[in-house]
């Protein structure tokens, strides 16, 4: 297995290209399925999850060329409505297709993703959804076996899950009347999957609100979409470069998607500049201690918050997060101390006390977004060597993050095991 080394203490300075959103372009590439004619995705990021959901759709008789940063994906020759629980194990998301399939096919088979490191992470609020649209669901031996004519409803969530709103829309897309979906997510990668989804001549309308409308249409032609920037690996190149007194921008973002990450950067004292697509954020005296509560779009994003909290690690004074979106999402909190880090849990709420610095150690990646904070706390670290364990964590989300962060002036590389 793969290991990434840091020797940490250099200011990281410089512009790094954002690729596109990985939560955007996997619901994209299952929307797919819904087209009757092939569909071109650009801004596609070469990531180890893409690749995953390459291979469910794959299984199913899609065809898929992906060249560069396009993909084409054609349906003409989808045969199978089932994934099964060898794909979907390896990556939650993959349950996305789920919607997309009742659409097509009016019937599906797709193994229940399981538990994950971060939480239980259940798929209720997707299946209550499902059937208010007329979906008749069993579970069979780890498998939700659903079928029915998927028919307009009134739908209100009980959360607003991200997963659960891709999956309703892809499935009321092409249902007969009209559907009202309430209480969904508001995410920007909703918005992308509803442009998307309306190229292909879908008729939806509310996307970003808390309120999605969609007349069902009877069929859906294929359709180009550009994937937004990915808002999470934006952000994260910003924290890399602020944790270490660096002048890190990054170029084709949208600072429009990152508002309450943004203003939290202000309010510990970064001074930062978003022009066209280009973010800026620099603090050479260093950060003050915020509180941090994540929630849903347009709150502060939970798939932020561990990197987050290594720059709380190192600003002046205590800082409290608390996670309201996962139940048990502070896996770094372990490794960082073993780095030096001062941080107590308490249930979801993480008191972090600032230190004058962090030291190098080897530790062990755990989830996608863990990983990156601890590379963050390897770049901190002036004294010794961060070896970091299990990366392959970190390539499900990050497109080869360590020859990025070493154009940025990282004393950075992976080893190959
Ligand atoms: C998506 C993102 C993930 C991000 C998360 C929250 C993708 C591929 N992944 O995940 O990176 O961290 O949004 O922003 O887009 N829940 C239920 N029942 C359900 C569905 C969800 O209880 O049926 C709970 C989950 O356990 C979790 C919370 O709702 O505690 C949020 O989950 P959700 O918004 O569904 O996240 P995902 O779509 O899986």
């Amino acid at each position: 297995m793969d290991q990434i080394l840091v020797r940490g203490g250099v200011p990281l300075r410089g512009r790094v290209v954002v690729r596109g959103a990985k939560n955007s372009a996997l619901p994209l590439m299952a929307a797919a399925i819904v087209s009757q004619e092939p569909c071109v995705l650009h801004n596609v990021p070469c990531l180890h999850d893409i690749f995953s959901m390459d291979k469910i759709l794959s299984s199913m008789g899609m065809r898929i060329d992906f060249t560069g940063q396009s993909m084409t994906l054609d349906p003409t020759a989808l045969n199978s409505s089932e994934a099964s629980y060898e794909l979907v194990r390896k990556m939650r998301a993959s349950f996305f297709v789920l919607g997309a399939l009742l659409a097509r096919f009016g019937k599906a088979k797709v193994s229940l993703p399981g538990g994950c490191a971060i939480g239980e992470r259940p798929v209720d609020i997707h299946l209550k959804g499902l059937a208010s649209l007329g979906i008749e669901i069993r579970i069979e031996d780890g498998y939700v076996v659903a079928q029915g004519k998927l028919r307009g409803a009134n739908v209100g969530l009980d959360f607003p899950s991200v997963g659960a709103t891709e999956n309703l829309m892809m499935a009321a897309a092409m249902a007969d009347g009209v559907t009202r979906l309430n209480n969904v997510a508001r995410e920007p990668e909703i918005v992308d999957l509803a442009e998307f989804l309306n190229a292909m001549g879908a008729q939806i309308s509310g996307a970003g609100t808390d309120l999605i409308t969609i007349v069902g249409v009877p069929e859906l032609k294929g359709a180009v979409h550009e994937v937004i920037p990915d808002r999470i690996e934006a952000g994260t190149f910003l924290i890399a470069g602020l944790a270490t007194r660096g002048d890190v921008t990054v170029a084709k973002a949208n600072a429009g998607h990152l508002e309450s990450f943004l203003d939290k950067l202000r309010e510990m004292g970064a001074t930062v500049e978003a022009r066209g697509s280009d973010i800026r954020a620099t603090a050479p005296n260093g950060l003050v201690a915020k509180d941090v509560s994540t929630q849903p779009y347009p709150g502060f994003p939970t798939d932020l918050q561990a990197q987050m909290m290594v720059l709380m690690c190192i600003s002046q004074g205590t800082s409290v997060i608390r996670e309201s979106v996962f139940e048990n999402r502070f896996m770094q909190v372990a490794e960082l101390r073993r780095m030096g880090a001062d941080i107590d849990v308490q249930g979801s709420t993480a008191v972090v006390r600032g230190v004058s610095g962090l030291s190098g150690a080897p530790v062990m990646a755990s989830d996608l977004r863990a990983s990156a904070a601890l590379v963050i706390a390897g770049l901190i670290a002036s004294k010794g060597e961060t070896r970091i364990a299990r990366v392959y964590h970190i390539d499900r989300g990050y497109e080869r993050i360590e020859e990025r962060l070493a154009s940025l002036g990282a004393d950075i590389k992976r080893r190959r095991e």
